[in-house]
């Protein structure tokens, strides 16, 4: 039996929700474990489109339990209306399906102002966030001014938690131009939504370790990926959460030895939305080409994603800071037809040859991809369910994908229907 941990190994929008929800018809919990409502994992369930943001994956699945684990940050508004959407597709969602850690923190309106406000400054501060208060969110837990999903539940705390908050969030305001904060209409507002939120607050680490005592399947459901990690990656131009697998046992209140397989989802190119460093990044017909055959605009804002050259050395970078045990390679067809295909092996910074990014900025900037081309191949991976279906040109791909990283081929995913997956190793392993 074995715990799973599913993240993103580059800069998110890998196709994680057809692999999560592949997974979690095999698991009894589904645990997100960090992000918010930046996310946006899509997932077809026969022929059905589910747009999922802050919910995990398992409430699609019935006789599943979802959990909003702790390490998460909630907008109780968004999530309230989420579920209205997501019942209205036939889903049931009680508090037999989903539970909220108690002390997950939330995102407040004031939380999204601030993160727009910020974004529309100037160029200097512009990190292309998704607006959504994340940061800000963050910022106040470990400023610990936050307001608690626990906090709810009494008027009294919940009115002291409000005014700790404000004293910071006011003087900000004022700095940025911004009116004060009306306290009593917040107040008003969050007494209004807590029914709603508060009969799916439990002390979630309970009940994971009550669930991992009776051997029940765990799976963690990473979002955004691990070079938007607010340690490991391309800082400042990430998100402001761990992504990397380690928060699954911070962010749900497990222990370390809580995931047994951690599962990198990689895309067979690169993409990212927002600024920052991106070395295989492309200007050009083959740029617009990844986009194109790949769908690229966000799932979340519906900005167009930038696309580049599959990047190696970043990949190995997340398979060791994520203890990696093996990768579900996704959306190889958008890659068909590409007469010649180059894979990042590594960066040329001033004549030196880099085996990994460096973390100055300033050395990033200066750094060259150092490519290796492969030929193309013209037949279709499209749809493919065995290693027989795939052409020889992408069978070598993948492979040298594999060795470059250091990490093998777990799952290959060949379209997004959930039926076109190749199993080499279920990480549940039984
Ligand atoms: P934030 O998470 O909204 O603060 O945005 C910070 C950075 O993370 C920006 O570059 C976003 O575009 C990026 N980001 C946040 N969530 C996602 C995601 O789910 N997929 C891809 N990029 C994301």
């Amino acid at each position: 039996m074995a715990n799973v941990a599913v993240i993103g190994a580059q800069w998110g929008d890998e196709g994680k929700g057809k692999i999560v929800d592949w997974l979690s018809e095999r698991a009894d919990v589904i645990v997100r474990f960090q992000g918010g409502h930046n996310a946006g994992h899509t997932l077809v369930i026969d022929g059905t489109v589910y747009k999922l943001h802050a919910l995990p994956s398992g409430v699609v699945r019935k006789g599943k339990l979802s959990v909003i684990g702790n390490g998460v940050v909630l907008d109780p508004w968004h999530l309230v209306r989420e579920i209205e959407a997501i019942r209205a597709q036939g889903v049931e969602i009680t508090p037999d399906t989903l539970m909220i850690a108690e002390n997950t923190p939330l995102i407040l309106p004031f939380h999204g102002e601030l993160d727009r406000a910020r974004e529309g400054q100037t160029a200097v501060a512009k990190i292309g966030t998704t607006g959504r208060g994340i940061g800000p969110a963050y910022e106040d837990k470990v400023g610990r001014r936050v307001i608690r999903v626990a906090d709810l539940a009494d008027e009294a705390t919940l009115a002291l938690r409000v005014d700790r908050a404000l004293v910071h969030h006011n003087a900000l305001r004022s700095g940025l131009g911004l009116e004060p904060i009306d306290r009593d209409g917040l107040i008003a507002e969050l007494r209004e939504i807590a029914p709603q939120i508060l009969p799916f607050a439990k002390p979630v680490w309970r009940e994971l370790d009550q669930a991992k005592r009776e051997g029940k399947r765990i799976l963690f459901e990473g979002a955004q990926g691990a070079l938007l990690d607010i340690d490991f990656g391309t800082y400042p131009y990430v998100t402001s959460s761990n992504v990397i697998a380690g928060q699954a046992a911070t962010g749900s209140g497990l222990g370390p030895d809580a995931v047994e397989f951690t599962l990198g989802i990689v895309k067979a190119y690169t993409t990212r939305v927002g600024e920052g460093p991106f070395p295989t990044e492309l200007h050009d017909v083959d740029g617009e080409r990844l986009g194109e055959r790949g769908h690229e605009f966000g799932t979340t804002t519906g900005r167009k994603r930038r696309c580049g050259w599959f990047d190696a050395c970043l990949v190995r970078q997340t398979a060791a800071t994520s203890g990696m045990h093996g990768i579900a390679l996704t959306k190889l067809d958008v890659l068909d037809g590409f007469e010649r295909i180059k894979v990042c092996t590594g960066y040329d910074l001033d004549g030196e040859r880099l085996d990994y990014l460096p973390t100055a900025s300033e050395a990033q900037s200066r750094c060259t991809p150092v490519y290796e081309e492969m030929e193309g191949w013209t037949e279709s991976t499209e749809g493919a369910r065995s290693w027989a279906d795939l052409p020889a040109g992408a069978i070598k791909y993948v492979r040298r994908i594999e060795e470059l990283i250091g990490c093998p081929v777990a799952l290959l995913s060949t379209s997004p229907e959930r039926d076109d997956t190749i199993l080499v190793t279920d990480p549940f392993r039984d």
